[in-house]
């Protein structure tokens, strides 16, 4: 399996990851739009929906009377969002700074993974979006990652921080690199874009070994990606040396030792729309 960049030119974006990651980690994907609290009957808007692996979660939550519809940046993405939709489908290829729906057309919107590839000035074009297309009282969920609590063991405890801070310091840093620092922040991103009610709550997706097929696709591919991130930036020496050995083999030998445990940390931030909007 491939991290190669969409056509958007978004990396960690494509259908093999999406999909490896989906798989490896469906529990957490049902909890994390359980938390969300939307309702039965409800329309709501996929924003970033990928390959579309939070549709049938989505679809689950809102029962048969409710509908769920998808916008993505990637024309691909939206192919297999549309997929995943099947009959009666609704999928617009767009931005989420520019929602080319009606004001408060939806009574919930959920955004997942996306956010870390905006700028911060993006991040308050794209919550305002949000806001305008869900009615007042509707809510809006945003969920994602927070790559400084990322870890894997056994390794050095800092080799994440150090590859975040010299992602961050690149001079050719790209907004993900300050995107996926973000997920912990989001509560109050919501709370300056107006949104009232607003909670957050952060969940770590953990693994423990012996790790099952889906999850050894899934952490050898993420650690490969991350050694291959590491050795292109400037990470101390002895961190070089970790990286290399992380990926050895495509990092299979790693995540299949019997003392390896990995964990994501992820965050999911709600607001209401406020009456009056
Ligand atoms: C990491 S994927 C997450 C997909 C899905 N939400 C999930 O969690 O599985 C990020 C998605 O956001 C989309 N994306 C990035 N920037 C976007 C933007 N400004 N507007 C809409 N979609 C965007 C990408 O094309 C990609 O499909």
């Amino acid at each position: 399996m491939t991290t190669s960049q969409t056509s958007a030119g978004h990396v960690l974006s494509n259908e093999a990851w999406l999909d490896t990651h989906a798989a490896a980690c469906a529990r957490e994907y049902r909890d994390f739009v359980q938390c969300a609290g939307f309702e039965t009957g409800w329309s709501v808007l996929d924003a970033g929906s990928g390959s579309g692996s939070f549709v049938s979660f989505l679809r689950e939550a809102v029962g048969i009377e409710g509908r769920v519809v998808c916008i993505d940046l990637a024309s691909e993405n939206c192919r297999l969002s549309s997929l995943a939709l099947g009959a009666a489908n609704e999928v617009t290829q767009g931005s989420v700074t520019r929602l080319p729906f009606a004001s408060a057309r939806f009574d919930a919107a959920w955004c997942a993974n996306t956010f870390q590839y905006l700028t911060a000035e993006q991040v308050e074009q794209a919550l305002a979006e949000l806001r305008r297309v869900v009615r007042p009282g509707g809510r809006v969920a945003v969920k994602d990652v927070d790559m400084l609590a990322f870890k894997v063991s056994p390794a050095d405890a800092f080799l994440f921080p150090h590859l975040a801070e010299s992602c961050l310091r690149a001079p050719d840093a790209s907004p993900d690199s300050e995107g996926s620092l973000r997920g912990r922040e989001l509560r109050r991103w919501l709370e300056r874009a107006g949104f009232i009610e607003v909670q957050q709550h952060s969940l770590f997706i953990e693994r423990w070994a012996p790790l099952t097929t889906p999850e050894v696709a899934l952490w050898s591919c993420w650690l490969s990606y991350l050694a291959a991130l590491a050795l292109n930036r400037d990470v101390p020496a002895p961190d070089r040396i970790e990286w290399r050995e992380i990926a050895r083999d495509g990092g299979v030998p790693f995540v299949t030792r019997p003392d390896f445990y990995g964990c994501e940390a992820q965050a999911i931030a709600i607001g209401t729309v406020p009456e009056g909007s």
